[in-house]
């Protein structure tokens, strides 16, 4: 059964920690990027952590996140049969204690990021601890991210114009007080198209977080949000400072719409009548000689190709992260 819960995923991070290499979370909506990310992962040996934010959620459950949830979850439990890597699945981004609730009724997620950090530290503390405590009451098998500072750009419906780094002791104070399982951090990368070129990005930060932690007798694996512009150089940087957790939706989002392009762009005549061909739609093009290209337009001739991809994107993040070659279940 290779779709695991919070105590099985623990145990990944502690190699995480003890190796120095971080999972690469990767963000899904519908099943061909899953299908890729699993393909990468197995083909480089490396444990496979998939995220679904609330966005997503809605969207594959046909605007019930609850039901996407729960078709997502079935979906990945059914094909993760077919490896022989773990797979597990974190719920990005979550800001609202009712679905966080039927999640761990579900049992489905691995982890849940309860993401309050656009709040105020004091109801940043009180809104992270009263999903600990919920967890704690429900027995459930999972594990809890909290995020302390704040990442500039857009992801998914939490928007934030300006960046705060985090500050190290409040960062002590904040793992003490909620008792997070993982701690996200804000250490200058950004949500969203961003360029590694044009990060202030600040290991050193994560070094002293890190840091301040031990010295208080905590080990928290830590998060790195906004990593699609990170370059592989900045990412091995910051994961000799306790990040286990490298989040990217954004470059998975563009591979998926760029591998479609490119494979209708070769040829558009395949899709759209040429040029001088007056072709209707909406009659199915009953009125010209022309017509479009089954052996291209079926979806699943992009489908394929988009999984491809995936894969090979997601296999080389994998090596740069130091994942791969790391499955504790191959
Ligand atoms: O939680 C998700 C990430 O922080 C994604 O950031 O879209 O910049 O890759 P990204």
């Amino acid at each position: 059964m290779p779709f695991y819960g919070g105590s099985e995923l623990a145990n990944v991070y502690d190699d995480a920690l003890e190796k120095g290499f971080g999972l690469v979370a990767s963000n899904i909506a519908e099943p061909n990027v899953m299908m890729g990310l699993m393909e990468g992962a197995s083909r480089v040996d490396s444990d496979l952590l998939l995220q679904l934010s609330g966005g997503a959620a809605t969207f594959a459950g046909n605007e019930d996140p609850v039901d996407g949830l729960e078709a997502m979850g079935t979906y990945i439990d059914t094909i993760a049969d077919q490896y022989d890597i773990g797979v597990f699945l974190n719920m990005d981004h979550q800001t609202d204690p009712e679905f966080i609730e039927a999640q761990m009724d579900l049992g489905i997620p691995s982890s849940i990021m309860i993401d309050a950090s656009h709040e105020p530290f004091e109801e940043n503390v009180a809104t992270s601890r009263e999903i600990v405590e919920m967890k704690e009451e429900k027995g459930a098998d999972v594990l809890i991210e909290a995020e302390l500072g704040q990442i500039k750009g857009v992801e998914d419906e939490i928007e934030s114009e300006e960046a705060f780094y985090t500050d190290p002791e409040q960062a002590v104070e904040f793992v003490d007080r909620t008792g997070c399982d993982l701690l996200a951090i804000s250490v200058g990368t950004q949500h969203g198209v961003a360029k590694g070129k044009d990060l202030e990005l600040r290991p050193d930060l994560a070094g002293d977080i890190r840091q301040a932690l031990r010295d208080h007798g905590l080990d928290t694996p830590l998060v790195l949000h906004g990593s699609s512009g990170v370059q592989p150089d900045q990412l091995q940087r910051m994961l000799q400072h306790g990040i286990c957790k490298v989040n990217k939706d954004t470059r998975y989002q563009y591979e998926y719409t760029r591998t479609a392009y490119d494979l209708y762009d070769e040829d558009p005549a395949n899709i759209v009548p040429p040029e001088g061909v007056d072709g209707d739609r909406d009659t199915f093009f009953n009125d010209t000689d022309w017509s479009p290209n089954k052996d291209v337009f079926d979806p699943r001739v992009a489908g394929r190709k988009i999984r491809e991809r995936i894969a090979d994107v997601h296999a080389d993040l994998a090596e740069v992260s130091g994942s791969a070659g790391h499955s504790r279940y191959a």
